[in-house]
């Protein structure tokens, strides 16, 4: 019989961040298959229930299931957004220790199934989590992606956009480093259409330099106000994640800021980071290096410093 090549996403991970990237994945029609895997197995066959519900609603077919690490085998992309959430007042970095215990035996379950597709990692501390899905499956490092600095870089052109009274869509700025309180925006490269940021402000003398600043902190503290409100965030990043999805299954060449690893790139080794790389259906195609000022390159550098002493004793 004729069988046609489908696209197979597994999904690890029900809670609210992994079935907002399942619903959103649905809505655009991304793929032909979801696994939803979960340790409460239950939960993971009452989503799959509710969201084949919506199937007939969905842009084009999908099978949506509750599998078992057996459905890896052949998956194109695994998704992982399992572990722990961080609780109002905790910092992502404080997930550390209890994440990387789930995240070693998740990917021992996955490699077993002889998987050898794309993993995108989505759970706290995502650099480090990213950083040790990449160890302990032995796969490619280009096949081995985090969500990074994606939401966070979403953030700021939407806030962008709300200033500057432009579609976010217009708006080019990126965030780079670790997805979380030592990140830093690039504002050497942002632009607004075609224009740099700095340029929009001189022609516009009701707007503020110094109100960028405000517009970035609030970005990297988003996720703690959100947290503060309503416990968790999750449509931002599910819709990250699907995005990220976009540009790997459809071989799109989309240039996003993910967790990508370093060897050698803005002067760093052996540290998996959020900085802009080309995507594609082999996963990083490339990492995209943009030219920093000297004060962008120390906070970088600052950064993976951060990243690389949390990470020290899991490892
Ligand atoms: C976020 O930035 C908590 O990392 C999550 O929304």
């Amino acid at each position: 019989m004729y069988k046609e090549k489908v696209n197979r996403v597994v999904l690890v991970g029900t809670g609210a961040v992994g079935c907002s990237f399942a619903y959103s994945m649905i809505n655009q029609g991304v793929a032909e298959e979801l696994v939803l895997i979960d340790v409460n197995e239950a939960k993971a066959e009452g989503e799959a229930m509710d969201l084949n519900h919506g199937v007939p609603f969905a842009p084009s077919p999908i099978k949506v299931w509750n599998g078992s690490y057996q459905d890896c085998e052949s998956a194109d992309l695994i998704v992982i957004t399992a572990g722990l959430a961080q609780k109002p007042g905790e910092t992502r970095l404080d997930l550390v220790e209890k994440n990387t215990k789930i995240f070693k035996d998740i990917i021992k379950n996955i490699m077993q199934s002889g998987f050898d597709g794309i993993f995108l990692v989505a759970t706290n501390p995502v650099d480090i989590l990213t950083y040790v899905t990449w160890k302990e499956s032995g796969l490619p490092k280009e096949r081995v992606i985090g969500s990074g600095t994606v939401l966070d870089s979403a953030r700021l052109r939407f806030s962008l956009g709300k200033y500057f009274d432009v579609d976010p869509r217009n708006v080019h700025a990126v965030i780079i480093g670790e997805h979380g309180d030592t990140e830093l925006p690039v504002w050497s490269h942002a632009t607004i259409g075609s224009e740099q940021v700095d340029t929009v402000l001189e022609g516009k003398n009701d707007l503020k330099k110094e109100c960028l600043e405000d517009i970035f902190v609030n970005v990297r503290d988003a996720a703690y106000h959100i947290i503060q409100r309503k416990g968790a965030t999750y449509y931002g990043i599910g819709m990250s994640l699907v995005r990220i999805t976009k540009a790997i299954l459809n071989n799109e060449n989309s240039i996003l800021s993910v967790s990508a690893y370093l060897n050698g790139e803005y002067g760093q080794n052996d540290v998996y980071i959020g900085v802009p790389a080309v995507i594609n259906r082999s996963g990083i195609r490339e990492i995209i290096e943009i030219k920093l000022n000297e004060k962008e390159q120390e906070q970088f550098n600052h950064s993976v410093d951060v990243l690389k002493e949390t990470m020290k004793p899991v490892l």
